[in-house]
Parts: structure tokens; C-alpha cells; sequence
């Protein structure tokens, strides 16, 4: 298959992977097979021990524009069903390496659900968000309903939801949707810079951190208090920890070995 033709585009940059979306033509709609594509790499990057972070971009006028709406037009309910895309996402959610999102552009539907399975993410000022898909007769099936009010709060998320109206990155930015906005010319590059400086990090630390957070929005905060604390402890039997704490008292950077 041609660099033209592959539906995601994958290189490595030192300890960073880095997945392009690559539809260009339809503003990088998700249909399953770039999915299925992009949950193998995310999958390949997650196991692999010379790789600390992932970024997941899409290009300078889209980042996604929703999932393929042709894909899915004549779909009925047992063919949606039985085809279970959404296992799919579950593989993408699973992913333990922390995920820098670099947005610009469309950020819609599927797409913007996509965005919120990313950790940090980095938008260009001409990012849009919104959740479309009451426009086309649906509604958000990928964690939006979920995902979207426990970052915007009910109010605002109802009106994104129930009016298909978009979120500005500034909007999206003072509402805890994303973590930076930058000029669209930097977006790729600052989400990279981001990524290589959350990778001089303790690895174990990350993934551990990552998991502590997300576990914020699955349970009471007396048992998540009690999962960070366990998370906290076992970092004390790694090398990591020794090494960050006494480089810090010797007044030296650490060398992180994720051991
Ligand atoms: C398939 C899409 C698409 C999509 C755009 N295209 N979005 N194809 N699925 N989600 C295609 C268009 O058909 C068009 O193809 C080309 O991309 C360029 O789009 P235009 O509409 O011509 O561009 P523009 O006028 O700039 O408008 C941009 C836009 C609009 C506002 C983003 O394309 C739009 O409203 N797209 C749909 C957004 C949406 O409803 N998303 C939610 C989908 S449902 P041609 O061949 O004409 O050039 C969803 C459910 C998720 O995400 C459920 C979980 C998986």
C-alpha cells in the first residue's frame, strides 16, 4: 500500500510514537478499517519497551471529522450490532502509555470522542469541537454522552449534544476539554515537544499516573484515593523512584530506565 493510501501514518521520534490520521478526503472520517488500523498501532506502541508516549494527530484542517457517516447510512441495528465496532475502542482505551493529542481543525463527533480517549491534548487555535450527530438523526455512541459532561459540566455539554453547536478551542480550553491552545502552525510541533518532555519521565511513573487519573471517573473517591495510594507504594519497588529521589538530593537530573 502507498504512503497515499495507508490510513494512518506511523513513525517513531526518539521514546515518542507518532500516528497520523490519514483520510484527507473526507476529513479523516473513522470508518472501522482506519480504526482497526489504528488501535494495532496504538497497540504495537504500547508494548513496545523503547516507546514512552504516543501522539495521535490528524492534519492542519482536520483531526477527525466524526465517524464515516457513508459507512454507516444503511446500517441496521443488527448489522451495528453485530459488527461490534466498538470493541475497537476498547482496545484504544486500554492503551497504558500516556496519549498526547495534537488537534487542529475538525473535531467532531467520533472524532472528538476520539480526542477524549488522549490524555493531553494540544489544540490549534482553529480546532472546533462539537458532537454532530443529533444533526443526522443520532447521537453520541463512543463515550460522548459519558466523556463530554464530566469535562464540560451538564449545562454546556447538553447544549453541545442537543444543539450540534461547536466548541472553539478557546471555548474548549476554558471548559477543561483541552490542556493548551497554540497557533495552528505549532500545533503538531508543541503537541511532539509535549510528548518529549512527558517521555523524560519515570515510564512506570506514567502509565501508573495515567491509570490513577482515569480511574478518578470510575469510582467514589474514597476507593480511588485507596487505588492511589497502592499505585503510590509500588512505585517504591522500582529503580525509578530510587534513582528520581536521589538525583534530586545528589542535585543531578535522574536517568530513567522504566525498571
Ligand atoms: C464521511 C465525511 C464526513 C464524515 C466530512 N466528510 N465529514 N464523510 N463521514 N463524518 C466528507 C464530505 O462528505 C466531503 O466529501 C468531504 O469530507 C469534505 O467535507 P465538506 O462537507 O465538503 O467540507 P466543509 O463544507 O468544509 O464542512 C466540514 C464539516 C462537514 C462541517 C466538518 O463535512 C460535516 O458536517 N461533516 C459531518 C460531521 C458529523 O456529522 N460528524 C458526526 C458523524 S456521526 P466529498 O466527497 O463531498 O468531497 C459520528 C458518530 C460516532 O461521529 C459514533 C461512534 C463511532
Amino acid at each position: 500500500m502507498s504512503h497515499e493510501e495507508s490510513l494512518i501514518l506511523a513513525e517513531t521520534d526518539g521514546h515518542v510514537g507518532i500516528i497520523r490520521l490519514n483520510r484527507p478526503k473526507v476529513l479523516n472520517a473513522l470508518n472501522p478499517e482506519l480504526m482497526a488500523a489504528l488501535a494495532a498501532q496504538m497497540e504495537t506502541y504500547d508494548k513496545d519497551p523503547g516507546i514512552y508516549v504516543i501522539v495521535l494527530s490528524g492534519s492542519e484542517k482536520a483531526w477527525a471529522a466524526g465517524a464515516d457517516i457513508g459507512d454507516m447510512a444503511e446500517q441496521s441495528v443488527v448489522s451495528m450490532y453485530e459488527r461490534d465496532q466498538f470493541a475497537t475502542w476498547e482496545r484504544i482505551k486500554r492503551v497504558k502509555k500516556p496519549i498526547v493529542a495534537a488537534v487542529s481543525g475538525w473535531c467532531l463527533g467520533g472524532g472528538c470522542e476520539l480526542m477524549m480517549h488522549c490524555d493531553v491534548v494540544i489544540a490549534s487555535e482553529t480546532a472546533q469541537f462539537g458532537q454532530p450527530e443529533i444533526n443526522i438523526g443520532v447521537m453520541p455512541g463512543a463515550g460522548g454522552t459519558q466523556r463530554l459532561p464530566r469535562a464540560l459540566g451538564k449545562a454546556l455539554a447538553m447544549d453541545v449534544i442537543l444543539s450540534g453547536r461547536f466548541l472553539s478551542a478557546q471555548e474548549a480550553l476554558d471548559h477543561g476539554l483541552v490542556s493548551r491552545v497554540v497557533p495552528k502552525e505549532h500545533f503538531f510541533a508543541e503537541a511532539v515537544k509535549v510528548a518529549h518532555a512527558i517521555a523524560s519521565k519515570g515510564p512506570i511513573a506514567l502509565r501508573f499516573a495515567k491509570e490513577g487519573v482515569l480511574k478518578a471517573f470510575e469510582t467514589p473517591l474514597s476507593e480511588g484515593l485507596e487505588f492511589e495510594r497502592k499505585l503510590f507504594y509500588m512505585l517504591f519497588a522500582t529503580e525509578d523512584q530510587k534513582e528520581g529521589m536521589r538525583a534530586f538530593v545528589e542535585k543531578r537530573k535522574p536517568t530513567f530506565k522504566g525498571k
